[in-house]
């Protein structure tokens, strides 16, 4: 049932289109209704050949012309990074967006394939869950994932279409539900040391009607489960139709090499944390390295580095600073050093060397790497905690405000864009 509605929704009309037509556009002219009227009197003035108010005009149009151009007379949101620019200079570049200044390292895949999907059906997409994620049963999912994860997972598993979902780490079921109106017919297995339905006493939660648990006292970790055997009870044979989501905080080196030995294709990631943050070792903090663009840092305490990120720390809470990016011998890799597992109860301080070296065995089993983008930039969504700077360029561009709006995303609250951790989606195959 829930497919036919799914299904009988009209198609959305392209956002990007709406907006090129209608959008309040940030070039637009510079006509002040002033300059109007001096042009109006100017001609006036002309027909009755005066030439002494056609030059008083003109001084007045001319005075006029240099004000503005020197001074802006505009009003300037903090968030807006180009006015701010425009305004101040980089005095403030610490408050402004400027996504991905301070780089963002992307894994290398074996064969340099990307993903089908474009931008624009981003924006498709949103313009589509909006309204289903307010729908959610869960309006307030602290600890779990906000709306620019549940978009991604919900856009990803319903273009790859998969026959089977399994997701590691259900916390109360919202993604649970966000899996299901993705794929309403599509079994769903979900591993989660406690089941959903225990919080259903407590609050909302969610819990699935085609969804075989592994939760409670029937909770297998992912990498103890017989894979060959719940394929086969689940009728799936072909292992590049599942799809497979961790939420579990647990090291992604680790989960990879699980889901390469049961022969998964591919999976997604929902905290690919930041260099220097989080509580597990992650795809983006493995694949970090100087030899990568956008990868690699700098402890030197008067680098540029060190420097920026000092500023960025007091505009984003997430913002990580010299200090706490390198340890005591300028170690930065994975967090401080240590490459962290298990929402961090272990953490096992590694090399250089072997973080390298984990680098390369991840690109070895790399087809795909994609990090979604944050859904919109700050000073749409208002969010203050991830530093835009290390995140890659938004789908909604700062500004763009009339898009954002008639996307639906202004009616959402504030906190449910404050959750963004670089979700990743991997394509993976066995090194040949
Ligand atoms: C951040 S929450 C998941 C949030 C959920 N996906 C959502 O969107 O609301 C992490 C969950 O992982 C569970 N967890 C802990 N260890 C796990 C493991 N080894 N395997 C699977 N889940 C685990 C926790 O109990 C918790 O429910």
């Amino acid at each position: 049932m829930q497919e036919s509605v799914l299904s009988s929704r009209r198609s959305p009309p392209d956002p990007e289109e709406v907006e090129e037509n209608g959008d309040e556009s940030k070039t637009r002219k510079n006509t002040t209704p002033f300059a109007t009227r001096v042009s109006k009197h100017a001609s006036a003035a002309l027909s009755g050949q005066c030439a002494a108010v056609l030059i008083f005009l003109l001084i007045l149009l001319a005075t006029a012309a240099s004000f503005l151009i020197s001074r802006p007379v505009v009003c300037v949101s903090p968030y807006d990074s180009l006015a701010r620019t425009a305004l101040f200079g980089a005095t403030l570049d610490g408050l402004a967006s400027d996504f991905g200044s301070l780089g963002v390292p992307w894994c290398r895949s074996k064969q340099g394939k990307v993903v089908e999907w474009t931008r624009k059906d981003l924006l498709k997409g949103l313009e589509e869950f909006v309204p289903i994620y307010e729908t959610r049963p869960i309006k307030n999912n602290m600890y779990g994932m906000g709306f620019d994860h549940s978009f991604g997972l919900w856009f990803m598993a319903r273009w790859l279409k998969p026959d089977l979902m399994i997701e590691s780490g259900a916390f109360k079921g919202h993604s649970t539900w966000v899996l299901r109106q993705a794929m309403p017919e599509t079994r769903i297995i979900s591993l989660s040391p406690r089941h959903p339905e225990k919080y259903l006493k407590k609050g909302p939660a969610y819990v699935d009607g085609n969804c075989t648990y592994f939760a409670g006292k029937d909770f297998v970790d992912f990498g103890s489960v017989d894979w060959a055997s719940v394929m086969k009870k689940h009728g799936i044979s072909d292992l590049s139709r599942v799809l497979v989501f961790f939420d579990d905080h647990q090291n992604e080196l680790k989960r990879l090499k699980q889901a390469l030995k049961a022969g998964f294709l591919h999976l997604i990631f929902e905290d690919n944390y930041d260099t220097g943050t989080g509580d597990h070792y992650s795809l983006r903090q493995i694949c970090d390295q100087d030899y990568i663009r956008g990868g690699g840092h700098s402890c030197f305490r008067d680098s540029d580095e060190a420097r920026i990120r000092m500023k960025r720390k007091k505009f984003w809470e997430k913002a990580v600073d010299r200090d706490e990016l390198c340890g005591g011998d300028e170690e930065w890799w994975g967090v401080r050093g240590y490459m962290r597992d298990d929402f961090n109860h272990s953490n096992k301080a590694i090399s250089y060397d072997e973080h390298f070296q984990n680098s390369r065995f991840v690109e070895s089993a790399l087809d795909v790497y994609w990090e979604l983008p944050p859904v919109a930039g700050p000073s749409l969504t208002h969010q203050t905690r991830y530093d835009p700077a290390r995140a890659s360029d938004p789908i909604i561009e700062d500004g763009r405000f009339g898009l954002f709006q008639r996307l639906g995303l202004a009616r959402l609250g504030t906190s449910v864009f404050n959750g963004y951790t670089q979700m990743v989606y991997v394509q993976i195959s066995a090194s040949s």
